[in-house]
């Protein structure tokens, strides 16, 4: 469905944001990847390759999207491998659990940097780049957007910023004819976010009752959701923020007490 089309997915090497990598390049585009690390990079490459084919050579690049002009750098290469892009995804992100109080500036100004100023690195210094009309840019924010959770301030303040990115860039983009949605993915299973918020994995269960789809969602779950976003069937959504998630956002406790009530 997506033969030969650019993705770029920022942040891809790993977690969520590679499985959507993966979709997509099983479903035939033109891959790009790039995070921090080397290492990471190369295995995200290397599966990426497999998965498209001979044919789907993917690039691959390092930046850290908390630096602009590491970001500029990298899209340039990417753009220059895979032409210009189609589909944009920015999914950096950074996280640990801590109380707002035992948090240096730094610590919070970390988290806000990758998953906050990072999109707007990326998305801004993207739109030259992106394929127009038609392209699709979608960001990959959390229930901590809309949720406030204990231990998660800097989490709750960065990716709220990030879904207000999506909506007013939705405004400023859609004349061009570039859509801009937030996928909002719930509790992923073996993924680094949730080993970060539940490093004990005997309480995935008690997890998985709270949410009304009675499981923790796969990293296919997103990838199916992002490529939905990005086709043609989506050519009339905008601004949207999409949870992902089977319910879970809808609420913990109460949701809990629904399955309780009902013999679960
Ligand atoms: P992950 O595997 O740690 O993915 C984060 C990715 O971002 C990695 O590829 C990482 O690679 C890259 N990255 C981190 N800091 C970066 C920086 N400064 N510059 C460039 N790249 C950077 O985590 P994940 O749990 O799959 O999360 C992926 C996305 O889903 C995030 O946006 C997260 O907020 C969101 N999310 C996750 C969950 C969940 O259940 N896991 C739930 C809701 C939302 P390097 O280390 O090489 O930089
Ligand atoms: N509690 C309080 N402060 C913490 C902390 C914790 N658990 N973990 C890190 N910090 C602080 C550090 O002490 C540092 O502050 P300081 O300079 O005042 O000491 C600050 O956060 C930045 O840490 P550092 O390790 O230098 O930053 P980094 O840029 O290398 O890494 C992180 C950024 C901290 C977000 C790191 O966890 C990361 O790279 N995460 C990416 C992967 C990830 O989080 N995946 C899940 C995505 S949902």
């Amino acid at each position: 469905m997506f033969q030969g089309k650019h993705v770029l997915v920022a942040g891809g090497t790993s977690g969520i944001n590679l499985g959507i990598a993966r979709g997509f390049a099983r479903a035939g585009a033109k891959l790009s990847v790039f995070s921090r690390k080397q290492d990471k990079v190369d295995a995200a490459l290397a599966e990426l390759s497999e998965l498209g084919g001979a044919a789907a050579k993917p690039f691959g690049g390092t930046a850290d999207v908390r630096q602009a002009e590491a970001v500029q750098a990298v899209l340039a290469a990417a753009v220059q491998a895979n032409g210009a892009i189609d589909v944009l995804i920015s999914g950096a992100a950074g996280n640990f659990p801590a109380p707002a109080v035992a948090m240096s500036a730094n610590a919070f100004g970390s988290v806000i940097g990758i998953d906050l100023l990072g999109t707007f690195h990326v998305l801004r210094f993207a739109f030259e780049h992106l394929k127009k009309p038609g392209a699709s840019v979608i960001n990959i924010s959390a229930p901590q957007a809309f949720l406030p959770m204990a231990l998660q301030s800097h989490v709750c303040a960065a990716k709220a910023g990030v879904d207000m990115l999506t909506r007013t860039l939705a405004m400023e983009w859609g004349p061009a004819g570039v859509r801009v949605n937030s996928l909002v993915p719930g509790p992923i299973d073996d993924t680094e976010g949730m080993k970060r918020l539940l490093p004990d994995p005997s309480k995935k269960e008690a997890l998985a009752r709270t949410v009304p789809l009675g499981r923790l969602g796969t990293t296919d779950d997103c990838a199916d959701v992002a490529m939905f976003l990005a086709s043609d069937a989506a050519r009339y959504v905008s601004g949207a923020v999409l949870p992902v998630d089977g319910g879970w956002s809808l609420g913990g406790a109460h949701v809990a007490m629904g399955h309780m009530m009902m013999g679960g």
